[in-house]
């Protein structure tokens, strides 16, 4: 039977978010609804309100999100009612190219549900609704694929592991996976909001040194140096290649720069700190977003070959949900891992319009909904 929950949708472009009834069906084949207990506020929710992701309006908002499983499927068997799970936007297919290469991770053909949620109320009742990132987790329970939940330990706090639903499972993994950063390794992460923040703490927990954060703001490099940065360098006031590279040269003799170094800001200017930053045959790691108009201009072909190496980019972290949530949640649970330093504050379903102006000035990591 179809049940109606309060939920935050984004009606229009650019208006302000709305709290409204709507329609969750039961899971069909390979589905399941999940009652969420807490969603992150991500930037990737604001640019879904304002137009810059598509224009498949209207959207059920929220995507970083852990929950208990209510409903399943006729056919499911990864998971069961009442398995405590963090949401992913990875449930991959198993059947693609990149699945049967082995390259899990570069999923082409990932899963969401197939039913449509739909607005409950008003004029436009009936109409189907777009799931941010296929998840939709604003909202007392949701309709998502069965492989979209992965299960983790049922006693850790639902608000610090639901955030490795997104943003901070992108800079763990930035760091770790697609940096592939260990022991022995330097790394420099430009831009430490809570995304480039997530990689200061992967690179520290994978034992990298030294950790430089690079950041404009003084509260943001104070933020990173409690997450494990052993540097940082305020890059409004220095120029932050040289920096990197007097500090990594202090470390280890010979250094030119740092081994890995990821950009968490998405602009040009900062990836090309970046690829200027990084050792010889050291690896470049994009994490944050650019707009579409962005362009890297003035590299000279030949620096891209003599400096040797790799540039990369990080989608997700290069993360797989099943592998990757359980460990982390683990060493979390075991207070390796501070989750709970990224929950800047727990708010209601009502106050996501607040969260959204409080992204823009630099206090606030995360704010997550409680539901
Ligand atoms: N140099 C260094 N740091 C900068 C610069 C710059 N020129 N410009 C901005 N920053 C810093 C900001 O001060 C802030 O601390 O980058 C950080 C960006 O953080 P947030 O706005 O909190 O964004 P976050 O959620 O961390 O996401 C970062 O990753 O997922 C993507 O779309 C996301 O592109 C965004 C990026
Ligand atoms: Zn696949
Ligand atoms: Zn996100």
């Amino acid at each position: 039977m179809t049940q109606q929950v309060k939920a935050v949708v984004a009606r229009v472009k650019g208006a302000p978010v709305e709290v409204v009834t709507i329609n969750v069906p039961d899971p069909g084949p390979g589905e399941a609804v999940v009652k969420v207990l807490s969603c992150g506020v991500c930037h990737t929710d604001l640019h879904y309100r304002e137009g810059g992701i598509n224009d498949e309006f209207p959207f059920l908002l929220g995507h970083e999100a852990s929950g208990v499983v209510e409903a399943v499927g006729a056919d499911v068997t990864s998971v069961a009612v009442g398995d405590f799970v963090v949401l992913n936007w990875r449930a991959v297919c198993g059947e693609c190219r990149a699945c049967r290469r082995g390259d899990l991770q570069y999923c082409f053909n990932t899963h969401n549900a197939k039913q449509r949620m739909t607005l409950a109320e008003g004029p436009d009742a009936g109409t189907e609704l777009s799931p941010a990132l296929g998840i939709g987790a604003f909202a007392e329970k949701t309709l998502v694929a069965a492989g979209q939940c992965t299960k983790v330990d049922a006693s850790a706090r639902p608000a610090a592991v639901g955030l490795l639903g997104c943003g901070v499972m992108a800079g763990i993994g930035a760091a770790i996976n697609t940096g592939g950063i260990t022991r022995g390794r330097s790394i420099a992460v430009i831009g430490c909001g809570g995304v480039g923040v997530a990689a200061i703490a992967g690179a520290a927990l994978a034992g990298a040194s030294p950790v430089i954060a690079v950041d404009i703001d003084a509260k943001k490099l104070a933020k990173a140096r409690e997450m494990g940065a052993t540097h940082t360098v305020d890059s409004s006031q220095c120029d932050p290649v040289a920096e990197i590279k007097r500090i990594c040269g202090e470390v280890y003799e010979g250094a030119e720069g740092a081994d890995v170094v990821v950009e968490a800001v998405g602009r040009p200017e900062t990836w090309k700190q970046a690829f200027y930053a990084r050792d010889l045959a050291g690896t470049v790691v994009l994490v944050g977003v650019p707009t579409p108009d962005m362009k890297v201009p003035d590299l000279p072909l030949i620096d891209v070959f003599g400096r040797g190496g790799a540039l990369k980019s990080s989608w997700y972290g290069d993360c797989l949900p099943s592998r990757d949530f359980p460990m982390l949640v683990d060493l979390y649970q075991q207070g390796r891992l501070d989750l709970d330093a990224f929950v800047t504050e727990e708010i209601g379903i009502d106050d996501i319009e607040a969260a959204f102006a409080k992204m823009h000035h630099g206090d606030v990591l995360r704010s997550v909904v409680i539901l």
